[in-house]
């Protein structure tokens, strides 16, 4: 039984004391599902259910981006397979009532076994998107992590929203590795992600196929893009404008990063390709909070990041973003659990359904992240609908432990899982 009580548009997080409702999880399920839902979102049964109305909603360049990974393809749509190639094998008649996704994470205590992904220009799909699906986190009892490619100051998000993560892209270059260490903890994060994926820039063609640059270079197909989702137009850019001024990289960097929208500026983004271990050493010794590493695919860089003092590590392909081919995560999972000690393993990419979410869990992750349904929510439905959202895997969640015959997900374990393929 799902604890978080269900409301949508509130940010109140309810506990639900009366165990005793939980004998009933399938009928109550049901029923708020009927009656708390507003009407426009009715039809949103699932994750995958928010792509085709962010695909309406958003402009192609903006969309493409959002959902786009690079060159064939080939890890985005492995990332799917992955899961599809482990079926279960449930357990029966082992009293499942009183149901609990409690997890505690670096000895925090979660709602639910996932978190929201970093994902980077939230802010240009969504109005607020990056205060939105941080508040939802807040009111979800679950993490959310602000992306360094986001459009709003850290600063404002670590007071507004409800999660202390923060991810960083950062060059090796010691100063302003130092610099930005400095800025987060500041702020208050206590979380630090950074992600190790990323030397280089990948070869996104669909975002030059779409018309998508960062910074966005304004043209007539741009305009005609905007026209033509009026939705978005107003309700997200024009909005965006007169509440906030034009969005800047905000996070690249200690100082304030260029505008979203110019004709001629080039992101610098400094000696990514130059950072190594020495500077996770660095920033291990500056950094008083968690550090976690995103982007691991390797068993041999998983005990690396362990022998730093790392304290956790999110298995990951980046959504199939950046390297095409690089192998998903969850194929790999198994193996980096073993060289990880007791170092907390996350995985992240192509997680989409409750049961994706308890494979992983059986596989030995300790916490999952989802990224880009939460955004096609956000940028269409606003914080409702990410709150929507999470609530719909919450009940997968749910029912999904029942039908496998786990009450607690303590109880996962690699014994309810085949390979099939
Ligand atoms: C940013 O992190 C991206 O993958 O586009």
């Amino acid at each position: 039984m799902p604890t978080d009580a269900y409301r949508c548009g509130d940010r109140r997080s309810t506990v639900q004391t009366d165990r005793a409702v939980a004998s009933s999880a399938i009928v109550t399920v049901e029923k708020r599902a009927a009656k708390h839902v507003p009407a426009a979102m009715r039809q949103m049964l699932a994750l995958d259910d928010f792509e085709a109305a962010a695909r309406r909603y958003l402009p192609r360049p903006v969309f493409g981006y959002v959902s786009g990974a690079s060159e064939t393809g080939a890890s985005f749509l492995d990332n799917r397979k992955a899961f599809a190639d482990d079926s279960f094998v449930p357990r029966i008649l082992r009293n499942v009532g009183n149901r609990s996704q409690a997890t505690s994470l670096f000895d925090v205590s979660y709602a639910h076994p996932f978190g929201i992904s970093p994902m980077g220009l939230s802010a240009l799909a969504a109005f607020d998107g990056d205060v939105a699906l941080a508040r939802t986190a807040g009111t979800m009892r679950i993490p959310s992590i602000l992306s360094a490619t986001s459009l709003t100051k850290l600063e404002r998000v670590a007071r507004e929203g409800g999660s202390r993560w923060f991810q960083a892209y950062l060059p090796g270059e010691a100063d302003r590795i130092d610099a930005m260490v400095d800025r987060v903890a500041a702020a208050g994060f206590e979380t630090f992600v950074l992600t190790v994926d990323v030397p280089v820039a990948a070869n996104r063609e669909n975002n030059v196929r779409n018309g998508f640059n960062a910074p966005l270079q304004p043209s007539l197909g741009l305009a005609w893009q905007g026209l033509t989702h009026p939705r978005w137009l107003v309700g997200t850019a024009l909005r965006t404008l007169l509440r906030h001024g034009m969005p800047h990289f905000e996070n690249m960097d200690a100082g304030r990063g260029p505008p979203i929208l110019s004709r001629n500026l080039v992101r610098a983004l400094g000696k990514r390709d130059q950072l190594g271990w020495e500077h996770v050493d660095r920033i291990r010794a500056r950094w008083k909070g968690r550090l976690v590493l995103k982007g691991i695919l390797s068993p041999e860089d998983a005990h690396l990041a362990r022998e730093a003092g790392v304290d956790g590590i999110i298995v990951s392909n980046h959504g199939g973003r950046q390297l095409d081919g690089a192998i998903s995560p969850l194929r790999m999972l198994a193996e980096i659990v073993e060289r990880s000690g007791e170092m907390p393993v996350m995985l992240d990419s192509g997680v989409r359904r409750g049961t994706d979410v308890l494979k992983a869990l059986a596989l030995g992750a300790r916490f999952v992240f989802v990224g880009r349904p939460f955004l096609y929510a956000a940028a269409v439905f606003g914080e409702a609908g990410v709150i929507h959202a999470a609530n719909l895997l919450v009940d997968e969640i749910d029912r999904d432990m029942a039908l496998l015959g786990v009450r607690d997900l303590a109880e996962l374990s690699p014994s309810f899982l085949r390979r099939v393929s």
